[in-house]
């Protein structure tokens, strides 16, 4: 991993290939290997940058209001920020997945002008619920007491498929190494940031970027019905259900998220 200094502290990414460049950006509480397939087919053609955005993976926390937290807004100033430590001044395709896709709302709302592209996987538009919002409040609370290994086992059931989580006792090890490496101050923060985001649905209509759209067919966390209220939002935007995969398509399904991303960057 390179590391780059943001105004915050250093932030970790990977930074591979030739092209234009294309930016990847993960979910919670996670890191950028949750792309690992996804880095290494587009690397043939892009140049990828994926982060560890603050808190996560090879990126420190650094100093945090705890009570305030981190907001997705935060995130994607910092996506900003890197990408101009970079020197990367021209248009980016920017990809995220569930809360990197809640990072992206907020990165087309305040970076328009550096889209060439977005793509959001398995992610949502609009504010949590009561009873979400409650239930990350209490994992603030609580998280430093029980440990982030915890959190891994108690988000597995939403984050995969069932027949993935049968089938593949590999993912459930990668998360809880993942996960298990997360600072629980890293997952209070970022609860409670992203128990504080906004409904963006009535920014969708404003979305003027080529825009892929994709979900697992059985996600649980953003589902189907939900994503292709997102795409038929976005004018012009392209929808995509990936059979048989959870929320984490890039992991359980790579090569039909591949094939979806091609597909839709041979098209710009
Ligand atoms: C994620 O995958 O980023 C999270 O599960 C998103 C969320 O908690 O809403």
């Amino acid at each position: 991993m390179k590391y780059v200094p943001l105004k915050r502290g250093k932030l970790a990414y990977i930074d591979r290939g030739k092209g234009p460049p294309i930016v990847l950006v993960h979910g919670f509480p996670l890191d950028h290997t949750m792309w690992n397939a996804q880095i290494d087919e587009l690397a043939n053609t892009h140049r990828v940058i994926a982060p560890d955005v603050r808190g996560f993976g090879q990126s420190p926390l650094g100093e945090v209001d705890p009570n305030r937290g981190i907001t997705m807004e935060e995130f994607a100033d910092e996506i900003a920020e890197m990408l101009d430590a970079l020197e990367i001044h021209g248009l980016v395709v920017y990809v995220g997945l569930s809360m990197g896709g809640y990072v992206g709302w907020q990165f087309v709302r305040k970076y328009s002008n550096r889209l060439r592209a977005l793509i959001q996987l398995d992610t949502r538009a609009i504010a949590d619920s009561d009873e979400a919002r409650a239930g990350r409040l209490q994992m603030a609370e609580n998280v430093a007491d029980w440990g982030s290994e915890r959190v891994a086992e108690m988000m597995a059931p939403k984050l995969f498929s069932t027949n993935a989580l049968e089938t593949r006792p590999e993912l459930m090890e990668d998360l809880r190494r993942v996960v298990g490496r997360t600072p629980p101050a890293t997952i209070a923060a970022v609860q409670r940031g992203l128990a504080a985001r906004p409904d963006v649905t009535a920014q969708l209509l404003a979305v003027r970027v080529p825009t892929l759209i994709i979900v697992g067919e059985f996600d649980a966390i953003s589902p189907p019905t939900e994503m292709q209220a997102i795409a038929n939002a976005i004018p012009g935007a392209t929808f995509v259900e990936i059979p048989n995969a959870g929320h984490m398509t890039t992991v359980e399904k790579p090569a039909a998220v591949n094939a979806a991303l091609e597909e839709f960057l041979a098209r710009l």
